[in-house]
């Protein structure tokens, strides 16, 4: 083992893994840099949503002339990540101005806070309609630190809407089942709608036109089948094309994109059995399947979306060579150059050990499977 860090789960153990060394303290409710005004809000909430990493991969929208639902082209299966969280406090207040945001101490500006306020808007709506009215006027002032690096292919993006949707109707007494926070998880970010859920979780593309379908549900508990997850940052800097980015680009120009879509429910059927059967060989393949199908759509883009380096090639070629040898995992990877591998317990050292020693490698994650998005903290009359 060389020296790259590994960051690990708290019930990791074993003498090679640490505690995990990114873990920021959770954002307080009243922190420093809070407005005095808002210190006494009555409407004010924190949540902590975990991110996920698909193995059936969604890519690309449907209905176009109605982007504000984010409706997926595909439906996709993932699992919930325990290491991987944002916590995200929201209060809202009648002495702002505007919406602000910041995310691990950065304020957000123009598109990024936009995407934000949109969502905070559905949920002012909601509270007007459930006569909540003190809220429907209220700007809000949100906090959110994730402790994994943001934007970097690592579903930042899932655990962020996730966190934020589940604290903003808490801040605003928004009753919601976790469906209908799926819903409105997904209109932030597609992959957001499953990190409601935890353990092995489906999101259906859904039929109708307004998106009442295209809900999250939960496959199996975590309990079922503990995977582990050991992740590869090859490059912890933000990425260069965003997801939403690239799909556009993919949808628009890649000869593949149609048969992408009209293959997906088979690979789904296919995973969703070898997870209920815990026939790992046959998750393996599938998901590898879809993982590679999708880059290989967005590759065929013009110009080509290409989201790997060198060091990610060689960590998939090395998980392949680890699973010839008879050791139970597979790779997964997503609009970046990070690679998850997906390992049962027993071969998730010998996982960690041959990804450390791949050159460009910088850091690994170690993660088992994690719950649902909770709220931590509410206060509203
Ligand atoms: O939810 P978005 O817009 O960040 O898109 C996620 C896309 C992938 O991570 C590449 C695949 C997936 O299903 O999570």
């Amino acid at each position: 083992m060389n020296n790259k860090t590994i960051n690990s789960a708290a019930q990791q153990s074993g003498s090679q893994r640490k505690r995990p060394t990114q873990q920021q303290a959770p954002a307080a409710l009243h922190s420093d840099h809070n407005d005095k005004r808002l210190a006494g809000s009555r409407f004010q909430a924190q949540a902590m949503a975990h991110a996920n990493i698909a193995l059936i991969k969604y890519w690309g929208k449907r209905n176009l002339h109605t982007p504000q639902l984010n409706l997926p082209a595909v439906g996709s299966l993932s699992i919930t990540l325990d290491a991987l969280t944002t916590t995200t406090s929201v209060c809202f207040s009648e002495h702002l101005q505007t919406d602000q945001v910041r995310v691990n101490e950065r304020d957000l500006q123009a598109r990024e806070l936009q995407r934000i306020s949109a969502s905070l808007d559905l949920i002012r709506a909601l509270a007007a309609a459930q006569h909540r009215t003190d809220i429907s006027n209220c700007f809000a002032q949100v906090e959110s630190h994730n402790n994994f690096p943001t934007a970097a292919g690592l579903a930042s993006s899932a655990s962020a809407f996730a966190a934020l949707v589940k604290a903003a109707t808490a801040a605003a007494g928004v009753q919601l089942d976790d469906a209908a926070l799926s819903r409105l998880a997904r209109m932030g970010s597609g992959s957001a709608a499953r990190s409601i859920f935890g353990g092995f979780v489906l999101l259906p593309r859904g039929q109708r036109d307004d998106g009442e379908d295209a809900v999250a549900r939960p496959l199996q508990s975590v309990a079922h089948w503990p995977l582990r997850v050991v992740i590869a940052i090859t490059n912890s800097g933000y990425k260069s094309v965003s997801s939403t980015d690239g799909m556009h680009q993919t949808m628009q120009t890649s000869a593949y994109f149609r048969s992408w879509v009209e293959a997906q429910n088979a690979d789904l059927q296919q995973a969703e059995a070898a997870i209920e059967q815990r026939d790992f060989a046959q998750l393996a393949e599938v998901s590898e399947y879809s993982c590679l199908k999708m880059h290989a759509t967005a590759l065929a883009a013009r110009p080509g979306v290409m989201y790997w380096n060198p060091a990610s090639i060689a960590c998939m070629h090395a998980i392949r060579e680890l699973r010839a040898q008879g050791h139970a995992v597979f790779f997964t990877n997503d609009a970046g150059p990070q690679i998850k591998a997906v390992c049962l317990p027993e071969a998730e050292a010998i996982v960690s050990a041959s990804l450390a020693a791949i050159p460009g490698v910088q850091q690994l994650l170690c993660s088992g499977l994690g719950g649902a998005a909770r709220v931590l903290d509410s206060q509203h009359p």
